[in-house]
């Protein structure tokens, strides 16, 4: 199935790709999706372990999926009043969360995430958009959340409490060089943090990244896949191809 929401480097147009790199199904059973975002990977599949864990550090992000979990239908009637109106997105990213419920903090964020250009939360972005049909998804996606584990962790804490020899790690943190879109979640030298921590752990993983030479650098040694996707969000040209890699900790 689809995610329910669009999300700033978003596997949408990867993930056949990415899922092609996953290990046999019956080599783990517990999958770990570390940088969570919209979560196309997880959503690609009706089940990818006997355990799922969804983790992101965003917190309006989690609550989102928190409430979209176990609150479908008090979320779906707080939702009957979005419109697609510029005077509403701003009344909402402008509104203090303080002394707001879960669900209104949730209606709130997927409104902004809906309604803003590329998902960026700040800039209304015009165009056409059928809410009635993602509003009523939102059931559909609370069935398939059901059994996975939400959680809110940095990503080296989470890491460290799953990590067992049965998992495998799907991570897609934040592009080299485009930590800016995420301020005080990542920074520069979180990247070299992170190749530390996967340095050590005794389940699988697999990276996505985008293509540069510092990743190559900084994870020489295991295997790369070259893919690329088309750039379609910053560039006009449909045939300009953005080059994206993906790394995994095994070889079959
Ligand atoms: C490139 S996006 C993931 C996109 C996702 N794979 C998808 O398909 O939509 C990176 C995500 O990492 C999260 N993030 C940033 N810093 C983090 C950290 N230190 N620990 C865990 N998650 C983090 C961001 O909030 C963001 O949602």
């Amino acid at each position: 199935m689809n995610s329910f929401i669009s999300w700033i480097g978003g596997k949408k147009l990867l993930r056949k790709q990415i899922l092609e790199q996953l290990p046999d199904q019956n080599l783990y059973s517990r999958y770990i999706e570390v940088f969570g975002g919209a979560g196309w990977i997880l959503f690609s599949k009706d089940k990818h372990a006997p355990l799922e864990v969804f983790n992101d550090v965003n917190g309006e992000l989690n609550n989102l999926y928190r409430v979209v979990k176990y609150h479908p239908e008090p979320l779906q009637k707080e939702l009957e009043w979005l419109l697609m109106s510029r005077e509403q997105f701003f009344d909402e990213l402008n509104r203090n969360i303080r002394g707001m419920t879960d669900i209104q903090r949730a209606a709130r964020f997927f409104c902004l995430i809906r309604e803003s250009f590329g998902a960026d939360c700040r800039s209304f972005g015009v165009r056409s958009r059928d809410i009635q049909k993602a509003v009523n998804y939102l059931k559909e996606v609370s069935c398939r959340l059901n059994k996975v584990v939400i959680e809110n962790q940095d990503f080296e804490r989470l890491i460290k409490t799953y990590d067992r020899p049965d998992a495998l790690f799907y991570l897609d943190p934040p592009y080299y060089d485009a930590e800016k879109y995420y301020p005080d979640r990542f920074n520069p030298e979180d990247h070299e943090r992170l190749r530390k921590c996967l340095g050590s752990i005794k389940g699988k993983f697999v990276l996505s990244y985008n293509d540069c030479q510092q990743i190559r650098e900084l994870y020489k040694g295991y295997p790369f896949i070259e893919v690329d996707r088309m750039d379609n969000l910053v560039n006009k040209d449909k045939s300009r191809r953005y080059k994206e890699l993906i790394i995994k900790s095994y070889t079959f």
